[in-house]
């Protein structure tokens, strides 16, 4: 009791001097500038959000470079949409199995995972993985010293993992050292890449501020191959794929409604599966085209349109990055670049509004030696601003996460955050106010325009008129949309349309198939029964019909079943390869029947049974996937005059 008589004026007059203390900072900012910051706020959200009439001629856009990509190779100019083949014709449906490693080459973090595929449909019985940060003069430094970096980092991991089952199987057999084969490697490389097979490609141009010289041009699985050799530990590398793919692959081993695969993270980027036919500047390879189907991976980073919603502050971003003028989409929607775009704008905001980011003593000390260095000019010199609000990356993309969803009392978190990390003194609870407003208008432009672009591409594929309608699942992956809560919540919450939904014409589809696309939530965000009401009776169907689901290392994982998968198909006596076997040697032999036949009725009699043999020969085997095989007209006749055969597969 005496105790608490003792502490009790302490603790009230603490908390009153907080209480004034805050009350004084937040002292509210002059009538003018407080209009002139409204404004300032007013003209970004204009900018950033763009209306019903601005999405609908994005997606317009987004259709017809999708569109185009898909019919012929476009330039590889940082301004297109690639379309790239991924030679993935055969998703993986939940019965591969098998034991794989997996390298993951995002970004700046890379991951190495073990996995084992169990019997059970979309078993996953073991997974380990294990994250590596790549030093920058490793991503930047020479191309063979990236790979010696991933190659030593992956050896050390499989040699943990092989070192007991290497223990087991020499105890087993008692040999002294037992010879296991060549891991399985799946290789997730994160860049635009032109495949050539599905375990081979050439790097088209890096992103995400990876700038070795001597990656482009090459193939990304030699390279990674030399490298494991030198640093003695070959591997069998079976699979070659961008991360949008090993999500897409990864999620549909385990949901086969899975149409898109998305990387929201460091960079950002998706892939869909596409009809075969539809891709066509693409032949997939001989035997492989059964399904009808690939995926294609869309690179969609680097679309572009003059209709994309940007300020001066993008502009600014893009200028000072290592690629200006290129991957401009995702520059506004990827984490690598979100922070610095925010703190950009608060500069500017800084700038126009005295007063609001308010400058350390020592920075205005400092700012007021600098000016004493310097001839006086006919202007005085403007308010000294924080150092650090000044220096471009202090305001990393989790800072912004976590000041757009900051719900501290008086943001006291965020104030915490502004002072320091961008070094503004004493942020008053206004100052905390437009950080968040800032935040949540960078973050929220992303993710409408992510929806927008997922949108444009569910359209294109036809699947939103499709009777009856079915459910798509579009996988996630990638730091953005994994650790920033509220952001999930943009795409998926319906708010952030429905505030823009009195602006939009009426009743376009563009704008219901968007709101759905936004809406939709495995477990809808709002009841069935608004939705119905906002939306009608079209979005009430379909919104329920698209899930979105985060799929967590999903990029990892998808390397390592496709590799399995890869290896599976190629190790495996492939029956239509041994039918065709048969058939070719049996029309070989009717053919070279023919030849020496003497007589010309026997000739043709030998002719027809060649005709016949090479009739069960599959069409795939002659070397252009499709349609029926050609029966000979004559045998073509080699170098020695005999007649010259196709080759039997091997
Ligand atoms: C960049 C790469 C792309 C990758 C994406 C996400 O945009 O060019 O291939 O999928 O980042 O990591």
């Amino acid at each position: 009791m005496a105790k608490l008589a003792v502490w009790l004026p302490v603790l009230t007059t603490g908390a009153l001097g907080v209480a004034i203390g805050l009350r004084k900072l937040d002292s509210p900012l002059s009538d003018d500038r407080e209009k002139k910051l409204r404004k300032l706020l007013d003209r970004y959200r204009e900018q950033l959000l763009p209306n019903a009439e601005r999405l609908a001629e994005l997606e317009k856009e987004f259709q017809a470079q999708l569109r185009a990509g898909l019919a012929k190779s476009v330039a590889v100019d940082g301004k297109h949409m690639m379309m790239l083949p991924t030679f993935v014709t055969r998703l993986p449906d939940g019965t591969e199995t098998g034991e794989c490693f997996a390298l993951d080459l995002g970004g700046t973090n890379f991951r190495v995972m073990y996995v084992r595929l169990g019997a059970g449909k979309g078993e996953v019985a073991e997974c380990d993985v294990e994250e590596v940060t790549l030093p920058q003069e490793v991503y930047t430094g020479p191309g063979d010293k990236l790979f010696d970096f991933l190659a030593s980092t992956l050896k050390n991991f499989i040699d943990r993992h092989t070192a007991t089952r290497a223990a087991e199987t020499a105890a087993a057999t008692g040999a002294h050292e037992a010879a296991l084969p060549d891991p399985v490697v799946g290789f997730c490389f994160s860049f635009a890449v032109e495949q050539s097979g599905i375990a081979s490609g050439k790097l088209l141009e890096w992103t995400k501020n990876f700038t070795c010289p001597g990656v482009v041009g090459n193939d990304p699985v030699a390279l990674l191959s030399a490298a494991l050799q030198r640093a003695g530990r070959p591997c069998r590398v079976a699979a070659l794929l961008n991360d949008t793919v090993g999500v897409l692959a990864a999620q549909r081993y385990l949901d086969s409604d899975t149409e898109v695969g998305v990387i929201l993270g460091t960079g950002t980027n998706a892939c869909y599966v596409e009809k075969l036919s539809a891709l066509s500047k693409w032949r997939a390879p001989a035997g492989s085209g059964a399904s009808g189907r690939t995926a294609v991976n869309s690179e969609w980073g680097a679309f572009f349109s003059p209709a994309l919603p940007r300020c001066l502050e993008d502009l600014a971003v893009d200028a000072a990055s290592f690629n200006p003028g290129k991957y401009l989409f995702e520059k506004l929607l990827a984490g690598m670049h979100l922070g610095e775009i925010a703190r950009r704008m608060l500069l500017t905001i800084a700038r126009e509004v005295p007063g609001l980011f308010v400058a350390s003593p020592k920075d205005a000390e400092a700012a007021a030696h600098a000016a004493a260095s310097t001839e006086p000019g006919p202007v005085p010199p403007p308010k000294p601003l924080p150092s650090k609000l000044l220096t471009p990356g202090s305001l990393p993309t989790a800072s912004l996460a976590a000041i757009a969803e900051d719900g501290s009392w008086q943001l006291l978190a965020t104030r915490g955050r502004l002072s320091r990390e961008l070094g503004c003194h004493w942020p008053s609870k206004r100052a905390a106010d437009v950080a968040k407003e800032v935040c949540t208008l960078v973050a929220r432009r992303s993710a409408v325009l992510a929806a927008m672009a997922l949108l444009a591409m569910l359209r294109h594929t036809g699947w939103a008129a499709e009777q009856p309608p079915r459910p798509v699942t579009i996988a996630f992956d990638g730091g953005v949309y994994e650790k920033f809560g509220a952001y999930r919540k943009m795409i998926q919450d319906a708010t952030c349309v429905l505030e823009q939904l009195p602006k939009f014409p009426p009743c376009p589809v563009p704008t219901l198939l968007l709101a759905h696309l936004l809406l939709a939530t495995t477990t809808p965000l709002l009841p069935q029964d608004a939705l119905a009401e906002q939306l009608g009776d079209q979005a009430a169907e379909l919104a329920p019909l698209i899930r979105h689901t985060l799929s967590h290392d999903g990029s990892a994982l998808g390397a390592a079943v496709l590799a399995a998968a890869a290896v599976a198909e190629a190790d495996a006596p492939h029956p239509s390869a041994l039918d065709a076997a048969a058939a070719l040697a049996g029309a070989a032999k009717a053919m070279a029947a023919a030849a020496a036949a003497p007589a010309a009725a026997a000739a043709a009699k030998a002719m027809a049974a060649a005709q016949a043999a090479m009739a069960h020969v599959p069409a795939a085997v002659q070397g252009h996937g499709h349609g029926p095989a050609p029966a000979p007209s004559a045998p073509a006749t080699g170098p020695s005059g005999l007649p010259s055969y196709p080759s039997v597969p091997k």
